[in-house]
């Protein structure tokens, strides 16, 4: 038991999903979503897992430098790109591609004495009303770009869907009528769509999809399984028991006694709690799985530990015994909901202190 907690990372479900996203927009350019540490999955082995990808999508210049530094040749976009004229630099020695959302970003282009000449995504707002110009900016926005043809080489042009998780929204088809008919005729490459788009949207499909949740074989609609969708987890975040120990009935467990055995009860207690990122929410009765049983969680999620109501179970409930509680036999979509969370956030939240493991 030199290990307890640990996230072990399946690149071969990484490079079925790509070849599942690839198949579902086929003929599409790839843009693989690698932000936040590749959703917890680790960002470099992640994007060296994936090769075939067109281009890696990153939130922080930092996840950039440190593709790079990787040997990450292939294209590199920046999501929110560029804040100042150092970052713009920064980008340009690193050979990034920009998003360029913002009055205050044209204006850095304007000022930059080309050294590189960047490839410049130019964010359409159609509704999210988060990044992006409105469509009345947008062809000011545009000619202000179309301008700098010493700093840049190619503009293509984006937006971001709000509610692509929800089949069929007449929001969807509302933002993407917005984005179509700004495009129209112009010329440009166009992305619009998420692994939600992607999967339940072709007419979102454009010449680039931006997947990320997909990659890593995680379900983005709610109430429909990773399985139903041909993906395959690509994370299982495993540990291990660290003590068994039976508790009278009418005793309590855990941090604020907020819950008590009603009967005589076997308790094991696992080596995972808030510290290694699992929410300190949640509920009595989640599940995880030990040595093949999925059994309830009982009590508060402490800092190291949380306790696992074992009663009844069958054998190999002892000190040592693996714990999923998530990966391809408990689909962390199920914790998810459990804690009120979406899966993108238990992912995310995986602390540094938990090893990633390739499998
Ligand atoms: C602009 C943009 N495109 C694509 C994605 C990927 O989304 P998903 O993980 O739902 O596929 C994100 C993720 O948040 C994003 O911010």
């Amino acid at each position: 038991m030199s290990r307890l907690i640990r996230a072990v990372i399946d690149s071969s479900a990484l490079r079925a999903n790509f070849a599942a996203v690839r198949a579902a927009a086929p003929g599409r350019r790839i843009m693989a979503v690698v932000k936040a540490n590749a959703y917890g999955h680790g960002l470099v082995p992640t994007a060296l897992a994936l090769p075939d990808a067109d281009a890696y999508a990153v939130a922080r210049i930092e996840e950039a430098v440190a593709l790079r530094a990787a040997g990450v040749r292939r294209a590199i976009v920046l999501l929110e790109g560029v804040f100042d004229a150092a970052q713009l630099q920064e980008a340009a020695q690193l050979e990034l591609d920009l998003v360029v959302h913002e009055p205050l970003q044209l204006s850095l282009l304007e000022q930059y004495r080309p050294a590189y000449r960047f490839v410049a995504w130019l964010k359409v707002d159609t509704g999210m009303n988060r990044l992006g110009f409105r469509p009345e900016e947008f062809a000011a926005a545009l000619a202000r770009l179309q301008d700098l043809p010493e700093g840049v080489r190619e503009i293509r042009l984006l937006t971001h869907l709000a509610c692509a998780d929800e089949r069929d929204a007449a929001m969807t088809a509302e933002q993407i009528a917005r984005f179509t008919h700004l495009a129209q005729g112009r010329g440009l490459a166009t992305s619009i769509a998420n692994s939600a788009a992607i999967l339940g949207t072709p007419a979102a499909q454009a010449d680039w999809i931006r997947p990320g949740l997909a990659l890593y074989g995680v379900s983005p609609f709610p109430g429909e399984t990773a399985g139903e969708l041909g993906l395959r987890p690509a994370m299982t975040l495993e540990t291990v028991v660290i003590a068994t120990r039976r508790v009278p009935a009418g005793e309590s467990v855990g941090y604020g006694g907020t819950w008590r055995a009603a009967r005589e009860s076997r308790i094991a207690i696992i080596a995972a709690g808030y510290g290694d990122g699992l929410p300190w929410g949640l509920p009595t009765g989640t599940s995880v799985v030990i040595a093949g049983q999925r059994l309830p969680l009982v009590g508060r999620v402490s800092m190291d530990m949380v306790a696992v109501d074992a009663s009844g179970a069958g054998p190999g409930i002892e000190v040592g015994a693996r714990v999923v509680l998530w990966g391809p036999e408990l689909p962390v979509e199920r914790m998810a909901a459990s804690a009120g969370t979406i899966p993108y956030e238990l992912l995310c939240s995986v602390s540094q202190r938990v090893p990633l493991v390739l499998g």
